[in-house]
């Protein structure tokens, strides 16, 4: 169910709203899709937009404000991605980064970085877990074994 923010929530202390959500993720998403590396990535698999834009809204929103708006499941829609390797994340979160440092107020930026970080990093691990594959500390997600260089990405139902 979803909440109004919590007044308590890490984002409603350092000053994130939902405007400030929808801008992130709209400037964000609108870099991702021009970049040369991730952008064929996106435009392969996202086959609704505004339903994929949404989704990133009010996933962001119940990260940082705690409003249980997103009731998605990441782990599946990023391990049935092919190829996807620690060098997509990377660069992923550089674009976040400089994203949430141009939109967003320090301290807000701070926590926008700090939860992608996290967030990345148990999706990779997700990953490698789903092609059967375990990291060890230090380890990173290679594009593995079975990934088609060249086929383009899965499309994936998108549930909102
Ligand atoms: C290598 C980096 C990444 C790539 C290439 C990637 C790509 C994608 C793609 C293609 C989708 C599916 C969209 C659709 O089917 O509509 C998706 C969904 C999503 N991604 Fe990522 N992503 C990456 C990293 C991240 C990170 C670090 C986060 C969180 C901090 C994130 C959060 C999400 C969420 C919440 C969804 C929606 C899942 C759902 O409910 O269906 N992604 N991503």
């Amino acid at each position: 169910m979803s909440r109004d923010p919590n007044p308590l929530a890490p984002g409603s202390v350092v000053g994130v709203t939902e405007d400030m959500i929808h801008t992130l993720v709209h400037t964000f998403y609108g870099r991702v899709r021009s970049d040369p590396l991730l952008g064929p990535i996106f435009e392969g698999a996202v086959e609704d937009w505004d339903g994929h834009l949404g989704k990133l809204c009010s996933f962001w929103s119940s990260v940082t404000l705690m409003t249980g708006r997103y009731h998605g499941t990441p782990m599946r829609a990023h391990a049935l991605l092919p190829g996807i390797a620690a060098h997509h994340f990377e660069h992923w979160l550089d674009i976040f980064r400089a994203t949430a440092r141009d939109i967003c107020p320090p301290e807000a930026a701070a926590l926008f970085i700090d939860r992608a970080g996290r967030i990345a990093q148990s999706l990779e691990m997700g990953i490698a877990l789903h092609r059967g594959q375990m990291l060890g500390l230090g380890d990173r997600l290679t594009a593995g074994p079975t990934s088609p260089p060249t086929a383009p990405p899965t499309r994936l139902q998108s549930r909102e």
